[in-house]
């Protein structure tokens, strides 16, 4: 996610654009800039926080009536004063902000390369501002058209608002997957990815709809539909929320708009990587060290926490559906345990922040001894991202609670996208098995849509724990894993002792805590280990313990001796661990927030472990 800001009026435009870009942060924040009109087009872009370009700006005290402006969360390209958006096109007269990413950039500069096209960024906005150009040189159009025609031919998600200096009293905007809001001030009117950064001047917006782009002068705002040029009548509301409830989207903590992100979140991870026809996997991190992945006589994932969790869920995909042996090592241990590696070695080192030290550390132990590092970051230019051979970011958007959801989810996206990789590329997997996954992985969102509207229904079950001390997880197969996960999302955020356990395993030992007290929380879903997870809850329920179902839908046999029940869309085994996961995190959240705990910054926590 980045922050997009725009403002035209009789004001000056720097202090609104800066102000605005500081509420945007939550959003992204590792490079900004601004781009103001004042007879000529002065840019003004830096890597860092907002604080670094008012250092670089306030000198050259900018001014200007007409202005845009962007916080950075990186998908292409390092962040960098370069790559920090705005872009200008070649000429010089276009300038733009975007928000998203565009799938066929590379196409599209290529194209513009052979037009002599030059491009000094990495990234895929600069291709999308001289496409405009390119369209507005060859159609000789307005700079309307030109923007409509260039999204026409665009695939991707976007929110782009562009500005021209040869027709300096307007800014363009477009939207498709990303938002983009209008503000409707007293003869002024701005522009945002959300209302937070225009709020305190007015509360009149326009929400622009996937396909729409807009034409905000000085005298208002027009818009029409993309596609067809048409005029829209858009509803004008009347805002109710304040500043604080924009940045969490109206939700009241960041890990529970973080959760309801996920179907957003994976999709964005997919995109541009699967053809969901064939199940075809793209992924050029894995292109660029298919050699050593393609001999690889083991996996070795590493990771720390819910990435570790991560990274079995990896293990479990992996050795399923490309058959290559992997083992899942926490970084602490990992790096003190003189373990045996070497050039034949692929490490995957697994990590939200990138920043984790002691993921950090034994990414270091493992190339000094010769083995090759994929890494899987959400992070673009993190410290991990940047000490790794290669890798696949998680195109999850910053996330900002404490306790992951969001980034797990998408690292296991990515994990079954390099699994269905290495499995087609070694001739393991069949070309049925692989549209088989693409078809099912494509209907997750929705599912995961679907699972967010039990929201209600697990804030009930969730009263019903709040006094617990103590809890079982349960699960068996790629839901072990998950078992892992929901144990560490309610202890972190609730305080309550929690143990995730393989369901089979409760009966060498921990049945001995089974008793009317104990919540036992047992993942379900239908598969090949339906029934034994029939017979585990049974186990369980024969001890008094109070059962919490996550389970498939009208599955009796659960239902019947379950106290609680979660019922779960069906997907393909492999897949089941985007949507197990999911309920958990719900569960968590409600019994910490009944319990009064500090959800988004849980007591001794950080958000990213950066010492031993
Ligand atoms: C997960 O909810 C925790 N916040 C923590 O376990 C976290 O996953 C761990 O510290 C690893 O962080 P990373 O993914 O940024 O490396």
């Amino acid at each position: 996610m980045c922050g997009i800001v725009g403002y035209i009026g009789p004001r000056e435009a720097y202090p609104i654009l800066v102000q605005g870009l500081k509420r945007l942060e939550y959003r992204g924040y590792d490079s900004s800039g601004v781009a103001l009109y004042n007879g000529r087009l002065d840019v003004f872009r830096k890597v860092g926080k907002v604080s670094a370009l008012e250092a670089l700006a306030d000198a050259e005290r900018p001014h200007g009536t007409l202005g845009i402006g962007h916080t950075r969360w990186a998908t292409h390209g390092e962040p960098s004063d370069r790559n920090a958006h705005p872009h200008t096109s070649n000429s010089g007269r276009l300038v733009i902000v975007h928000n998203g990413i565009i799938e066929n950039y590379a196409q599209l500069k290529a194209l513009l390369a052979n037009k002599g096209y030059s491009f000094s960024s990495d990234t895929d906005t600069e291709v999308l501002v001289n496409f405009i150009e390119y369209i507005q040189n060859e159609e000789k159009v307005n700079l309307q058209q030109a923007v409509r025609l260039a999204l026409n031919e665009v695939v991707g998600a976007y929110a782009i608002v562009v500005m021209s200096t040869d027709e300096p009293d307007q800014m363009v905007v477009g939207r498709l997957g990303s938002p983009l809001v209008l503000g409707l001030g007293d003869n002024e009117f701005f522009v945002g990815s959300d209302a937070t950064p225009f709020i305190d001047s007015t509360k009149k917006v326009i929400y622009l709809e996937d396909g729409e782009m807009a034409v905000v002068q000085r005298s208002g705002v027009v818009v029409r539909k993309i596609a067809n040029d048409m005029p829209v009548d858009n509803v004008i509301h009347q805002l109710q929320i304040d500043l604080a409830a924009i940045e969490k989207g109206g939700f009241d903590h960041f890990m529970i708009k973080e959760i309801f992100e996920q179907p957003k979140s994976i999709l964005d991870t997919v995109r541009g990587r699967l053809n969901f026809k064939t199940g075809e996997v793209k992924m050029a991190g894995l292109d660029a060290i298919s050699d050593k992945l393609l001999n690889a006589q083991r996996i070795i994932v590493i990771g720390c926490g819910t990435s570790w969790h991560a990274g079995l869920v990896g293990e479990y995909l992996i050795e399923d559906l490309a058959r290559v042996p992997v083992e899942v090592e926490y970084g602490s241990e990992f790096r003190y345990r003189n373990p045996i590696i070497g050039p034949n070695d692929v490490v995957i080192a697994v990590s939200q922040s990138g920043e984790t030290a002691d993921t950090l550390a034994a990414i270091k132990m493992a190339k000094a001894n010769g083995a090759t590092v994929f890494g899987i970051c959400n992070v673009v230019g993190s410290s991990i991202a940047r000490e790794t051979h290669a890798g696949a970011y998680t195109h999850a958007g910053p996330e900002i609670g404490v306790a992951s959801t969001k980034a797990f989810t998408a690292q296991v996206t990515v994990f079954t996208l390099l699994a269905m990789w290495l499995g087609q590329h070694k001739g393991v997997m069949s070309a049925e098995r692989s549209a088989e996954l693409a078809r099912e992985l494509e209907a997750i969102p929705a599912k995961i849509e679907s699972m967010l509207k039990l929201d209600g229904q697990i804030r009930e079950i969730a009263k019903t724990m709040v006094d617990a001390t103590n809890a079982l997880f349960l699960g068996r197969g790629y839901n072990f894993p998950v078992a892992l996960e929901g144990a560490l999302k309610l202890k972190e955020i609730s305080y309550i002792h929690a143990e995730g356990y393989p369901a089979a395993e409760m009966k060498h030992g921990p049945i001995a805590l089974i008793d009317e007290h104990m919540p036992v929380v047992v993942i379900a879903p239908f598969g090949e280990l339906y029934e034994k997870l029939v017979s585990n809850v049974q186990e369980v329920k024969a001890r008094k313990g109070r059962i919490y179902a996550i389970t498939g839908e009208n599955s009796d046999a659960i239902a019947a001796v379950s106290d609680e029940l979660i019922a779960i869309p069906s997907t393909d085994e492999a897949l089941s661990p985007l949507l197990t996961t999911v309920p958990l995190q719900l569960l968590s959240y409600h019994v910490a927030v009944l319990r009064g705990c500090n959800v988004d910054q849980p007591r001794n926590l950080a958000k990213s472990v950066t010492v031993e």
